[in-house]
């Protein structure tokens, strides 16, 4: 493995800060549900979701989802596979999903392009950390946590090559044996 560094770029406080924020607009949002089923990406979103519901007031119902892209991944019609599904029905329910990292937001259309064909009552996106400039299809979320610069981007649930997720915080990695500016490395989403 290349070595690297990670140099901070959200504190713990400032997300748990925002998390409180996300919360008080989604318990909003979503006053009169019935119940709200708050779907995690798996795996990135698993701290993120476990902060984010303990701040929520509305009744809510915890479930998982986890996809993988596959095919060329190049290609602007990439789909992704689900790895594992979720355990409940969402048709005419209120669905938040919450993801760790919109990029260039395929792995969002494409889920929640698979979510409404179960034809749920209210669907909207929380995500924790967002990047615009990435971005190569017309998906948004309703909710964003930071948009941050284009960086790869590691802690608080968030992996570089399964490593890093248990980071408290925010960094953005940092490769110390190259001198040539490519700043990524050749690591990709
Ligand atoms: P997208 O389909 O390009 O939007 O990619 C979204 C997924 O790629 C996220 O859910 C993350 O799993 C992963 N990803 C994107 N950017 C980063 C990053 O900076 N660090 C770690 N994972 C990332
Ligand atoms: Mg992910």
């Amino acid at each position: 493995m290349r070595p690297y560094v990670i140099d901070p770029m959200i504190p713990e406080g400032a997300i748990a800060e925002r998390v409180a924020g996300l919360a008080a607009e989604i318990n909003q949002a979503f006053a009169d549900t019935e119940k709200l089923v708050v779907v995690g990406l798996l795996r990135g979103s698993f701290i993120f979701i476990a902060d984010l519901v303990r701040k929520l007031t509305v009744p809510v119902e915890i479930d998982f989802l986890e996809v993988s892209s596959y095919g060329d991944a190049t290609t602007s019609s990439r789909e992704v596979r689900v790895l594992k599904d979720l355990r409940g029905e969402i048709a005419g329910r209120d669905v938040l999903v919450v993801e760790d990292i919109i990029d260039t937001g395929h792995t969002l259309a494409a889920v929640t392009r698979l979510l409404r064909t179960r034809a749920p009552a209210r669907l909207e996106v929380c995500a924790l950390l967002d990047k615009p400039s990435r971005r190569e299809t017309a998906v948004q979320a309703r909710w964003v946590g930071f948009e941050i610069p284009d960086a790869f981007v590691v802690g608080y649930g968030i992996d570089y090559a399964q490593r890093d997720r248990n980071l408290p915080h925010i960094g953005a990695v940092r490769f110390t044996d190259d001198a040539s500016g490519d700043k990524f490395g050749g690591a990709s989403a």
